[in-house]
């Protein structure tokens, strides 16, 4: 059967890599989740001394972007590819709060976004791939055969994310998780570089009331007709 490039973009928590793995596992698909690599540089920045609560060192961070790899070695265990830091295992460290309140700062540095939209069409130029984020509809991927611009309300995604991190162990509150979601959307539409904008030709999905089967059937649907 002939392989398309699937594109998922919407805004935080929205569960876009939910279904973005469930596809890729379905179609035999490589599933490629882009915010993993915006957060790899963010832990980068964090480490190197870049960017903290009361600094953000731009320049430092760009004349650096030569020294950082970003890969992903596929973990059988999990069913999916985890990130890699040159050569470290950061799935886990990425997914902290502190990363999500940096990450969206780090994404508007277009020298970020110009390293890691080359790489990530490099990673699909032979199609068969799933990726998810905020601009692969519109930047990465504008002529991919499907679209996806994934939507539900705030309240739904912070509450989604909340359960997240407390089932990991993190100890949090949930109006922090709130506002950081609000803070993220804000600063993902609104920035210069690729702001997040449905793609044209994107289908919307509004899953704030539909539960993973019903997302699943419909999606899948949505992908027999581009095929
Ligand atoms: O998808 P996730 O929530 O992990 O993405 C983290 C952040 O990375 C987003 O809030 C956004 O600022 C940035 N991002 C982006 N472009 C992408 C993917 C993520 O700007 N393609």
């Amino acid at each position: 059967m002939q392989e398309i490039t699937i594109a998922i973009d919407g805004f935080s928590s929205t569960g876009k890599s939910t279904v973005a793995k469930q596809l890729a596992k379905h179609l035999g698909y490589v599933y490629v989740d882009t915010g993993a690599m915006y957060r790899a540089v963010t832990y980068y920045a964090m480490q190197n001394g870049f960017i903290d609560a009361s600094n953000f060192n731009v320049d430092g961070l760009v004349t650096d972007l030569p020294k950082i790899e970003i890969g992903f070695k596929f973990n059988p265990e999990k069913g999916f590819a985890e990130v890699y830091l040159n050569g470290e295992n950061i799935e886990k460290q990425i997914r902290t709060l502190e990363v999500s309140s940096f990450v969206s700062k780090v994404a508007a540095i277009s020298e970020v976004r110009k390293k890691l939209v080359e790489q990530q069409q490099k990673m699909g130029q032979d199609k068969g791939i799933v990726m998810d984020g905020r601009d692969i509809g519109t930047v990465v991927f504008p002529d991919a055969e499907l679209k996806l611009f994934m939507t539900a309300s705030p309240e739904t995604r912070a509450e989604r994310r909340y359960n997240e991190l407390i089932e990991r162990g993190d100890n949090i509150e949930y109006e922090a998780v709130l506002k950081n979601v609000q803070e993220r959307d804000y600063i993902d539409s609104n920035r210069e570089d690729s702001p997040l904008v449905k793609a044209e030709g994107a289908i919307e999905i509004d899953n704030s009331k539909m539960t993973l089967e019903e997302q699943f059937t419909k999606i899948l649907q949505l992908v027999e007709v581009a095929i």
